[in-house]
This record gives C-alpha cells, structure tokens and sequence, in this order.
C-alpha cells in the first residue's frame, strides 16, 4: 500500500523494456455546479419579523435567525449560480420541539412544490441540514422560506450551495473514448447499450505549433469526429473534450503564453459548443511548474470568456491521493483564484496488485478531498462536489494490476456515499473482452460482456 511510481515512469519502463511505441494512451475525468457558498442567515437579504439571535450553541457565523411563534415571517437569500440548472441548496437550521416546523420556499417568486417541513432535531443546539432542489438560472436569485404555521419557521443557521448536481443530468458518468484509434465502438450504440449519455472524448493535441487538433493531426470539423459527436447529440448526448493525455504534443507545451493557450483552448470550444473541457495534464506538460502555471492562467482566461462553462483538471495519483506534484498543482491554481470544477485523478498505474484496487482509489480519493479542501476551504460536500475518479478497466498499464467489476462496485458506492462530481473510465474502448492476442487500447484483458464496467458507473446519477 505505497505510493508506487507515478504514471509517467510506468510508461517510460514499459516503452523501454517491451520496446512498444504507444499511440497514446491514459486518461481522465469531472463536473458542473454552483459555486459552494454559505448565506449566513443573519447576513440574508431580508428578514422579515424575526429576530438574529445567539442564545443557542452550534451555530455557524454571528448567530441564527430564530422567526417568532407565528406564520408569515420570513428569511430570504440572494444565491448566485454560475449558470441556469438544477441545484441543490442545503438548508441548516434547528428545531428543539418535538413537531415539524412547515414552511413555503419560493425561489425567485415560484413555491417549490407543496411545501417543506423541517423535522425536529434533538434540542435547540443541535443542527441539521435540509436538502432541496431548485431550479436557478444564472446569476442572481432570490430563495426565501417562509414559515406556514403558528411554530413559526425552524431557527435557522444558513443556507449553502455546492452540493448541486450537474447542471446537465448525466454528465458525471461520461467514459472516455477515442475516436482515432483504439478500434473504437458506436457511441450512439454504447448509449443505447449502456443509458450513459455524456462521452469524453481523447485527445486534442498540438498540431505542431499552437493549434488544436484530433490526435494532433484530425481536423476540428468536417471530419469523422464531427460526424459521430453531431450523432451522439442527435441522440439526445453530448461531449467533453479532452486535452492531453500521456503521449503527443501538448498545447500547454507548444502554447506559450496562458493567452495563446486559451486561444487554443477556445478553438475547440467555439468549433463544438463546449460546456466542458477536460484537461487530462500529464508527462513533461505536468512535470513543468510555468507549464502547470500557464494551464492555470489559460483556464481562468477560458472561464472568464465563457460564462458557465466547466472545467476539469485531470491527473496522476498515489495510492493515498495526489503527489507533490498534484498537491502544487491544487494550491496553485486556488492561489491563483482558479474556480476550477472538478480535479480528478487517475487511480492506478501504483502498482495496487490484482484484488484491492477499489479500496485503493477510495484512499486516494480521500487524499485528494483533503488536498482541494485545504487548498479551496470547501465544505466537506461541497468539496466531494469538486473531485472525481477515473480509474482503468481491467488490466492497467502495469503488469499484475487488475481492475475488476467489484472494484468499480467499490467505486461506484463511495460515488453515492459522498456525491462526487465524476466518475468515469478509461475507456469505452476498452470495455470488451479480447480476441485473439491482446491489445491495452481496445479491449480490457478480462473475461467480460461488452460494457460490463461501464454499466456499473451508469448507475450512478451525479
Ligand atoms: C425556544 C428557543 C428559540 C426558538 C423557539 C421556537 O424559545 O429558545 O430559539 O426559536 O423556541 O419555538 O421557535
């Protein structure tokens, strides 16, 4: 259970020892929300009635807002949402009696369903959270509660974004495939097979100078890319793109100002429409501090440019979560202001054997949350919101580690348990059974079904 060597160095044994020429090959990665943020109660937009009070322990900020013993009075937040979707908005309050304390909570002037009850916690001190789900649209919007009874409302600490789910339902689960190599399967049959309706689709890469292209040499569009992405949104999908991966020519490489960078990035994005990118940063694009620095600097010219598009940083990992590598990666683009969504890491190529591969990567992933949270301040939910997986089906790229069902199973529970923000694969071509010899890129070495691996993930709803 040590951190074994990270990908990059797998690679170069491989390459040295088998003497293989990788087209390209490895992975990764995450999400989209609102930007997590506590409202205290005391410092809401408005509060009608009510009083700010302290005579309770365990509240967060200045005090909470305790509504008289009566219906009518009010709390109402301006939430702010990176973009129109659904989120989730965590509620904290208490409720000392032994009775629910119903309210209405209209969200920018519409009463979201038929009402909410806020249960009774065990005494005033103790503080629960309440989930809802909203629709918000970008920008400003105004969530109020109002108590219907006459308890009153619950007191109430504050209310928190962060912990909202994808802003397009799905998008969580988007396994990587490739076009250009790698015999690659029908995505509109893999969404068929499978209910998986987003894809990440690998790599775009310099064409030699500082301009994208598929694998480094297919164009954007006209293309056989374009024709099967155009199908998968027919079919009611859509895409991330992603940009790296282990081998190849590295825009953030060959780019070399964050401005020019962007410009390459943005190519990409104009040319599909993007919502999300995918920066799959490894080898000597990672191993580079004014590289990693200058991929930081063109993400936040990319956001700045595209409102609400998200973005995810994708990477290598130790059994026990990200290297100093990753760790300087995390605190630098949080120093550098960097909203990124979701950091996500590849959980293998570690050396973790044949039968502990999930428990491995639900410690890396704990790692890597404690990393992002130190580094952001997140709320523990709000930072599971920020990271995700991508692991590798069946054999990895080092002899003797295996990556079983179970350990997607694994994977998929600590998914649920702690809504993380992707959860994904390397890859769909991957997902199959081999023929005769075998082949790392298009098939996974293991006895299995087609799609045995990502119909484990497709479970999961984000
Ligand atoms: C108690 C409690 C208050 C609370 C009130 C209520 O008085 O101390 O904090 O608001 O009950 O019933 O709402």
């Amino acid at each position: 259970m040590h951190a074994a060597a990270p990908p990059r160095r797998t690679w170069a044994i491989l390459v040295a020892v088998c003497g293989l020429l990788l087209p390209l090959i490895i992975t990764s990665m995450p999400t989209a929300r609102a930007a997590a943020t506590r409202y205290e109660a005391e410092s809401a937009a408005s509060i009608s009635g009510s009083t700010v009070d302290t005579n309770h322990t365990g509240y967060s900020g200045t005090g909470f807002v305790n509504t008289p013993n009566a219906s009518g009075a009010w709390v109402e937040w301006t939430v702010n949402a990176d973009d129109a979707g659904t989120a989730t908005l965590g509620i904290r309050y208490s409720n000392g009696t032994t009775a629910d304390r119903p309210v209405t909570i209209t969200v920018n002037g519409s009463t979201l369903g038929t009402g909410t009850a806020f249960a009774a916690t065990a005494n005033w001190d103790t503080w629960a959270t309440k989930n809802i789900t909203a629709t918000l649209k970008a920008g400003s919007n105004t969530v109020r509660v109002t108590a219907t009874t006459a308890g009153g409302a619950p007191n109430l600490d504050y209310l928190e974004t962060g912990t909202s789910v994808p802003v397009t339902p799905g998008m969580a689960v988007a396994p990587y495939e490739y076009f250009g190599w790698g015999n690659p399967p029908s995505p509109t049959a893999v969404m068929a097979a499978t209910g998986v309706k987003w894809f990440t689709l690998a790599f775009i890469l310099s064409d030699g100078g500082c301009n994208p292209a598929w694998d480094g040499s297919r164009p954007l569009t006209g293309g056989d890319d374009q024709a099967k992405i155009n199908a998968i949104r027919s079919a009611g999908g859509d895409i991330i793109i992603s940009f790296g991966g282990w081998s190849g020519a590295k825009l953030g490489e060959k780019c070399t100002s964050a401005s020019a960078l962007a410009g390459a990035y943005q190519k990409v994005i104009n040319a599909y429409r993007l919502k999300v990118i995918d920066i799959d940063i490894e080898n000597t694009e990672w191993e580079n501090a004014t590289v990693r620095q200058r991929v930081v600097d063109a993400l936040k010219i990319v956001k700045q440019n595209n409102p609400g598009i998200k973005t995810i940083v994708t990477f290598g990992t130790t059994t026990s979560g990200p290297d100093s590598t990753g760790v300087d990666m995390i605190n630098r683009a949080a120093g550098s202001g960097l909203a990124n969504d979701i950091w996500c890491i590849m959980p293998f190529d570690f050396g973790g054997g044949s039968t502990n591969m999930g428990t491995l990567t639900t410690q890396a992933m704990e790692g890597l949350k404690a990393k992002v949270k130190a580094a952001y301040g997140y709320s523990d939910a709000a930072t599971y919101a920020h990271i995700g997986l991508s692991s590798m089906n069946g054999k990895t790229d080092v002899a003797g580690e295996l990556v079983r069902i179970q350990d997607f199973q694994t994977m998929l529970a600590y998914a649920q348990q702690h809504r993380i923000a992707r959860l994904t694969y390397w890859s769909v071509n991957r997902d199959r059974a081999c023929g005769s010899g075998s082949d790392g890129d298009s098939c996974s070495g293991v006895p299995q079904q087609p799609y045995d691996f990502l119909k484990v993930f497709a479970r999961y709803a984000g």
